[in-house]
């Protein structure tokens, strides 16, 4: 099995590769991805000699660099190339543009030109808007509020459209929040856990009461391999946890973990639009694909934090150079 993974050098798509070498013998990788800010190779450092991994570095807008690699024949594809981080959309939208839905047009074209069997585009359950009460289901319509959340709106409703319109064979996925190993720390729980590890005080947001629903990075990646095994072309699929928390909550949890206290967390201005509740129905890949997510939250959040006290030179690397001021600041810039 020849498997494709764009973006392969960020946080999901390293923990994915590893995964994937590690369940199936057979298996042959290639990444390819841009290495942007947040693509990371030292994320690949331990497996970059393993004979069944190859990587690439190239740009998913740029159809040539890409079709070139699909061409040559892969069994599916599975895009985590992409622009994830809300706040850095509300700072400036054009990448999310660009990468979210050019790149994703650019993938759809080239799995249909080169017939390939199957693509999987991943993407999160911001699509469907702040859900209030209740859960979102995949029928649900798209309502997405912050540039980030329309950029993958429009590739998802792309996707579809190429179903439709060319059989194209993808299947999309809609995730709840991340957590785990190697996740750039500009999100919550990377960003608040180093920051507490070094006595700096944590961001909360507006009041903190915002939902998040949860999932370990393991996790997701068994929902990924699963659906691209089992998963039916043209559908779409809510991974989600049923674990649901307040940013307030989770962020005590971080500072327990860490040996710190309530006097570490500071309320910043809210960010702009910022999605109150976000809660997924994730019936469909269970009943109909047998999945159900393994790491209880706690066991996970532990897992997390430990590996980052345990990966100090990764961090360091990571929040060296531009970024340094970027994860200093990044609250106040916007
Ligand atoms: P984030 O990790 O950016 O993921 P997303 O916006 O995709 O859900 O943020 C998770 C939640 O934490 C979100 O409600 C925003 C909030 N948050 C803070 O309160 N402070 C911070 O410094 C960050 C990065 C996020």
């Amino acid at each position: 099995m020849k498997i494709l993974i764009t973006g392969g050098a960020g946080f999901m798509g390293s923990n994915m590769i590893h995964y994937l070498l590690k369940k199936y013998n057979d298996v042959e990788i290639i990444n390819f991805d841009l290495l942007t800010y947040a693509g990371n190779l030292e994320n690949l450092k331990d497996i970059e000699n393993d004979s069944r991994y190859t990587f690439i570095k190239g740009d998913i807008v740029d159809f040539q660099s890409i079709n070139s690699v699909v061409s040559q024949g892969v069994d599916i594809v599975i895009n985590y190339a992409a622009e994830t981080h809300v706040d850095r959309s509300i700072l400036d939208a054009k990448a999310f543009l660009s990468t979210n839905i050019m790149g994703v047009y650019n993938l759809l074209e080239s799995v249909r030109k080169n017939n390939i069997k199957k693509m999987v585009q991943i993407s999160t359950d911001e699509v469907y808007g702040a859900v209030l009460e209740g859960e979102s289901v995949e029928e649900d319509v798209f309502r997405p509020r912050s540039p980030y959340a329309a950029s993958k709106a429009s590739a998802d409703h792309l996707c579809h459209s190429y179903f439709t319109t060319y059989n194209t064979p993808v299947i999309v996925t809609h995730s709840v929040n991340f957590y785990g190993p190697y996740q750039f720390p500009e999100k919550l729980v990377p960003l608040f856990t180093t920051k507490l590890f070094t006595g700096e005080k944590v961001p909360v947001y507006g009041d903190g009461m915002q939902v998040r629903e949860w999932i370990f990075t393991e996790d997701h990646c068994s929902a990924i391999d699963t659906i691209a095994n089992k998963g039916e072309v043209g559908e779409t699929y809510n991974i989600g946890t049923g674990f649901r928390v307040t940013n307030l909550e989770i962020t005590k949890k971080i500072i327990k973990l860490t040996g710190r206290d309530e006097s570490y967390v500071e309320y910043v201005k809210d960010r702009a639009g910022h999605d109150r509740r976000y809660a997924l129905n994730s019936q469909k890949i269970r009943t109909k694909l047998g999945w159900k997510p393994e790491v209880n939250f706690d066991t996970g959040l532990q897992k997390t934090v430990d590996w980052y006290k345990n990966n100090p030179e990764w961090l360091e690397k990571c929040v060296s150079g531009e970024y340094k001021e970027y994860y200093k600041n990044q609250y106040k810039l916007r």
